[in-house]
């Protein structure tokens, strides 16, 4: 069963900051670094550290050509990843004393995916495979309705949450991975016990994994419904943590093993994470985790 990853290369451009710049004010950096970064391209990253096999589609310009080869040497399969003749997409990254990030994107060239791009990519999988998505690429909506046309198990991860996303036919999603401000989107709801109640009504079909941060995890679809706690670690950057854990998560679902032994797997990659910083560079290692 194949995993396909269709999502964002980002340059991240890395402010370690004393706090969030505020209206009006201008502040000096503590430390500048450029990492590897994207939600789409962490968690294929995370996918291929976890020991899973995964399929990277992206666009990226030249300036970015180091992001591919990133990859590649992780272990992604980027042969669907395109160079254009336009800018890379990238972040704008400020991250505080206590390890929390606020964050600017830039689409670039994530954002330039056509039609026959996606009837292009599609090509590569059939059905039962997985299709992991993320919100930084355009036209979500029209690649879900290919992919569930074809079969395939469709895992998204709506972040960050647009407006529009509402307005999608979301019951297409075979797995929501989910954090709390974007299910609070979906669902109107505040509480996670009452989000995850909400989801679960909305979308019978589907398994929801609701992340909580650091106060864990819930799961729930039509038959069970749990809650996983987090653990409890230092943190010195949470950016790329969420990526991390769906890239475990994924990776040990396409073994077959059971939701709560990934979920497992998935929370203890994402701590790790969360102690070290930048996004691509701070996922760790399966070896890591024993
Ligand atoms: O999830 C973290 C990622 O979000 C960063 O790597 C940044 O590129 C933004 O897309």
């Amino acid at each position: 069963m194949k995993i396909l990853n269709v999502g964002s290369l980002n340059i991240d451009h890395v402010y370690q900051v004393s706090h969030f710049v505020q209206p009006a004010e201008t502040i000096a950096s503590l430390s500048y670094q450029v990492f590897s970064g994207g939600k789409g391209a962490n968690q294929s990253l995370a996918i291929a550290k976890a020991g899973g096999k995964v399929m990277h589609a992206g666009r990226i310009g030249s300036d970015g050509y180091w992001l591919k080869e990133r990859l590649k040497n992780s272990g992604v399969n980027v042969s669907l990843i395109k160079v254009l003749d336009e800018p890379t997409g990238h972040a704008l990254i400020q991250v505080n004393e206590d390890g929390e990030n606020a964050i600017i994107i830039h689409g670039g060239a994530n954002e330039g995916f056509s039609e026959a791009d996606f009837d292009e990519i599609l090509a590569n999988v059939s059905k039962g495979d997985y299709l992991l998505l993320q919100n930084e690429i355009n036209d979500i909506g029209l690649l879900l309705q290919k992919a569930k046309g074809k079969g395939l198990k469709i895992i998204y991860n709506p972040a960050p949450m647009k407006p529009e996303i509402k307005d999608l036919d979301l019951s297409m999603v075979d797995i929501f991975i989910v954090n709390e401000s974007e299910a609070q989107a979906l669902t109107g709801q505040s509480q996670s016990q009452a989000i995850i109640n909400s989801m679960i009504e909305h979308y019978p079909d589907s398994a929801v994994v609701l992340t909580l941060g650091k106060a864990g995890v819930f799961y729930g679809d039509s038959m069970r419904l749990f809650f996983m706690d987090a653990l409890d670690v230092e943190v010195v950057d949470t950016t790329g943590a969420g990526d991390t854990f769906i890239g475990y998560f994924v990776a040990e679902l396409s073994r077959g093993s059971d939701i709560y032994e990934c979920l497992k797997l998935a929370v203890k990659a994402a701590a790790l994470c969360v102690t070290r910083q930048g996004a691509g560079d701070a996922i760790p290692e399966r070896k890591e985790l024993s």
